[in-house]
């Protein structure tokens, strides 16, 4: 037997992975084979067998120290305060140092629609996809502060081509070409629910998106800081692809970041009841931190004040601004990974495709927000939800293109 099939058997028998092998000697093609067991030599099998640890455990908070943390709310600003903010921010905006990065690597499972969540037509009369309603941003802004506004598009090798094909048939909606980039995010391999890792219907090692948390390190390894830098850029708008009403090149929140001299900062909306699918911003041990919706106790998301407000309310948007500092601070640690449990197609043992109608895999993803901790301070700029918020989630109910479509309109509206 040669080495490297030795060295092989070793590592999957020392981790407790030897079904990857049904797979091996399943393949006929002598390329295939190959090619099969180099993915097996590129997994880090103690780090999946920690991510699957991890799972086991719940997520507690027990040894932190959770407050509510500080915010500015934008429609209470004097006009003074507003002014002063812009003109900080404007000023930025003008000097070509503001860029914006969407990430657009997700699936949009939810939403049921086939691609790229960003070519997903809202239903508008106009018929524009959330990728055309985003660009109109770039466009209006190139006309208010006279300059290309650099945006980069953060895709997954699930979407990348088609993503970056989409915006080539429209004619990048009539934005500067060399003003658009695309970059893709990392993956990580699923395991089953005990563990073993999985084969897709590609016949290859079963992987996800990483999560949004791997964007810093993305950025660093695609070149995509590196382009930053050159083009003198020093504040990062980050944001979702599917909130229709998503304010990126906003001059009071840069003004805001700058003028509290913080290195990133988040945009807030009041949390509409203690049950809504978003994360909360808070003090974590003294630094700030978002609990995700997922990983909330019950009792934090419910606590009101003697006003009757909830106490932990500050919703995050998933608006945020980084200075390029923490970026390439945040961009060298590894930020922790959080476990979902999904539904994966698999390939069983016996060669048949497996579609499971509950969850069965583990899928690993990193959080960008938990790269707040790293800074000592945040800037939070509370919003208002009908200006700034309208996201596209679900193919119906709460947050699906029914009600984005509504705020959308009623806001453009006005
Ligand atoms: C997200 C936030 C939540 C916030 C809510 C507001 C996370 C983990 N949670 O929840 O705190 O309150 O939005 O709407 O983000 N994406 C990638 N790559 C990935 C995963 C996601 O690019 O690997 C992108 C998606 O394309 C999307 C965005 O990140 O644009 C949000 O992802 P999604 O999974 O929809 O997050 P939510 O659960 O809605």
């Amino acid at each position: 037997m040669d080495e490297k099939m030795k060295q092989i058997e070793q590592t999957l028998s020392k981790y407790g992975q030897e079904q990857l092998l049904d797979e091996y000697n399943r393949l006929t093609d002598e390329n295939q084979k190959h090619e099969f067991l180099d993915s097996i030599l590129s997994i880090d099998f103690n780090q999946v067998k920690t991510l699957y640890e991890q799972g086991q455990k719940e997520t507690v908070f027990v040894n932190s120290k959770i407050e509510p943390i500080e915010y500015v709310d934008k429609s209470k600003l004097t006009k003074e305060e507003y002014e002063e903010l812009y003109n900080i921010g404007a000023d930025q905006i003008k000097k070509g140092k503001l860029a914006v990065v969407t990430m657009a690597g997700g699936q949009g499972t939810r939403l049921g629609h086939e691609g790229p969540k960003g070519t997903y037509d809202l239903g508008l009369d106009t018929h524009k996809s959330l990728f055309e309603i985003l660009t109109d941003i770039f466009i209006k802004a190139k006309k208010e502060y006279e300059v290309e506004i650099p945006w980069y598009i953060m895709t997954s090798d699930e979407n990348d081509d088609e993503t970056e094909k989409f915006f080539e048939r429209n004619q990048y909606f009539g934005y500067s070409k060399n003003c658009i980039t695309f970059f893709k995010q990392g993956k990580l391999p699923m395991t089953s629910t005990d563990g073993k890792l999985l084969i897709d219907e590609h016949h290859k090692i079963k992987e996800a998106s990483d999560g949004h948390g791997g964007i810093f390190r993305s950025m660093i390894d695609d070149g995509v800081l590196y382009d930053m830098k050159a083009r003198g850029i020093e504040w990062i708008f980050i944001g979702g692809v599917d909130n229709v009403l998503v304010k990126p090149i906003d001059p009071i929140f840069v003004g805001l970041a700058i003028k509290k001299n913080v290195l990133a900062a988040g945009k807030s909306i009041v949390k509409a009841s203690p049950t809504e699918k978003v994360g909360v911003f808070c003090k974590r041990n003294g630094r700030p931190s978002v609990i995700e919706y997922s990983e909330i106790k019950p009792e934090m998301a419910e606590k009101r004040d003697e006003n009757g407000e909830l106490v932990y309310g500050e919703s995050h948007i998933l608006c945020n601004l980084f200075n390029i500092k923490a970026i390439e601070k945040v961009g060298k640690m590894q930020l922790p990974y959080h476990i979902a449990v999904k539904k994966a197609s698999y390939i069983d043992k016996d060669g048949n495709l497996v579609k499971p109608e509950k969850p069965n895999a583990y899928k690993f993803e990193a959080f960008l927000f938990d790269a707040f901790e790293a800074l000592d301070n945040i800037a939070i700029l509370r919003v208002l939800r009908e200006e700034e918020f309208a996201p596209v989630k679900n193919a119906d109910g709460e947050d699906s293109p029914e009600t984005a479509r509504k705020l959308y309109n009623s806001f453009f509206k006005k």
